[in-house]
């Protein structure tokens, strides 16, 4: 049942291309149109959307960090992300016009549903964002857009988190489409991009062996740093969760221009600091940025192993170890840059000795509060 592979995360792993363009099928028409007739929301209550409100957990949620930049770039509706646990402990203010949207795989995660019962009871309308058909998140909300990644057994989530950000993708270009904002050529163009991102995938997969290499020789270190930007940041604490839950390690992702703010102080000789670099096209301001942090870390001793377009000629002589990617528009980095990151991470937990799709203490749906 693991088709040839030690682990499931290992076929999990493998499987993301296929749950992307899964995910995509029949989404997208011939003209580049979404169809999402079965988000059951009138256009028109789409329409006066006046804030959207994403809640989640753990990897979920760092989907959701990325969807706020998608929605508010290509929609001009406020949003905001909030871990599921916390939300409804703070009084948030929702009516009529906010929708909520709840990113569950499981579709069971505890935090999620209580956020959304407490969203609809102030009566804010509920898309779930899901991947088990029937589950009781969709049940209780008002819409769901199902993800197509198949049944996920690893207890560390990988191609539902890349389906999930396909889902947010379509919801948030959706939003924009049947709003008509200014950005509709962008949106045009980024859904014909998104239509072929499974083939981007597939080539990261093809050439994972130097990252796999490079894991081994991490095996005994005590701490992996994570830095990233824009999209890039919640990319970055994807990749340090995984190398949490998987490989026992402290692990901590950063928003690259934090450091200056406290986490510098933590880089000394050779610790090894992940590095996820946006494109040098398009907004290349936080390209030059993020080019100049790596020089700072470095500078102090750090270890580099940056994640970058291929062909970025700005970041190789500052890179110990390089990893490329292909290149996609910003928004769409995340579904690239978090596989090399998974592959990392399991990886290194193998080197360790540890269980993979089982790692300690975790269970695969949270059912508790
Ligand atoms: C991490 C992981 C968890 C889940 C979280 C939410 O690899 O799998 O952080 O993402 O427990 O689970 P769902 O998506 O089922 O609500």
């Amino acid at each position: 049942e693991k088709g040839g592979y030690d682990y499931f995360m290992l076929k999990e792993i493998a499987e993301q291309p296929k749950a992307v363009a899964d995910t995509l099928l029949g989404r997208i028409d011939l003209a580049g149109n979404l169809c999402l007739d079965e988000v059951r929301i009138p256009a028109s209550v789409l329409r006066e959307v006046s804030k959207v409100v994403i809640v989640a957990c753990g990897t979920a949620y760092h989907a959701g960090m990325i969807a706020k930049y998608a929605i508010e770039h290509w929609t001009r509706i406020p949003c905001e992300t909030e871990l599921a646990s916390e939300f409804r402990y703070r009084d948030p203010i929702l009516d009529q016009r906010t929708l909520v949207i709840a990113i569950s795989q499981s579709g069971e995660t505890m935090d999620t549903l209580m956020a959304l019962r407490h969203a609809r009871e102030q009566g804010a309308k509920v898309l779930a964002i899901c991947n088990t058909n029937g589950s009781t998140i969709p049940r209780e909300s008002d819409a769901v857009l199902y993800t197509h990644a198949g049944p996920e057994v690893a207890v560390a989530s990988t191609k539902a988190f890349l389906t999930q950000l396909v889902a947010c993708y379509l919801v948030a270009l959706y939003l924009g489409q049947v709003r008509g904002t200014k950005w509709g050529d962008e949106i045009l163009s980024v859904i014909r991009e998104l239509s072929e991102i499974a083939t981007q995938v597939d080539q990261v997969l093809e050439t994972m062996e130097p990252v796999r290499e490079l894991a081994r020789t991490l095996a005994d270190k005590n701490t992996v740093l994570f830095l990233g930007r824009h999209v890039g940041y919640p990319v970055a604490l994807e990749g340090a969760l995984k190398l949490k839950e998987l490989a026992y390690m402290h692990a901590e992702g950063f928003a690259a221009g934090e450091l200056k703010h406290g986490p510098i102080a933590l880089i000394e000789q050779d610790v090894p600091v992940v590095v996820v670099v946006p494109s040098p096209r398009g907004r290349s301001v936080l390209h030059d940025k993020i080019v100049s942090n790596i020089q700072e870390i470095r500078a102090r001793g750090a270890r580099t192993i940056v994640i970058a377009e291929r062909g970025d000629e700005a970041v190789g002589p500052y890179a110990d170890h390089l990893i490329e990617i292909p290149a996609t528009p910003t928004l769409l980095q995340p579904l690239v840059a978090t596989v090399p990151l998974q592959v990392f991470a399991c990886e290194l937990a193998t080197a360790r000795g540890n269980e993979v799709d089982q790692p300690r203490n975790l269970a695969k749906s949270v059912t508790v509060e």
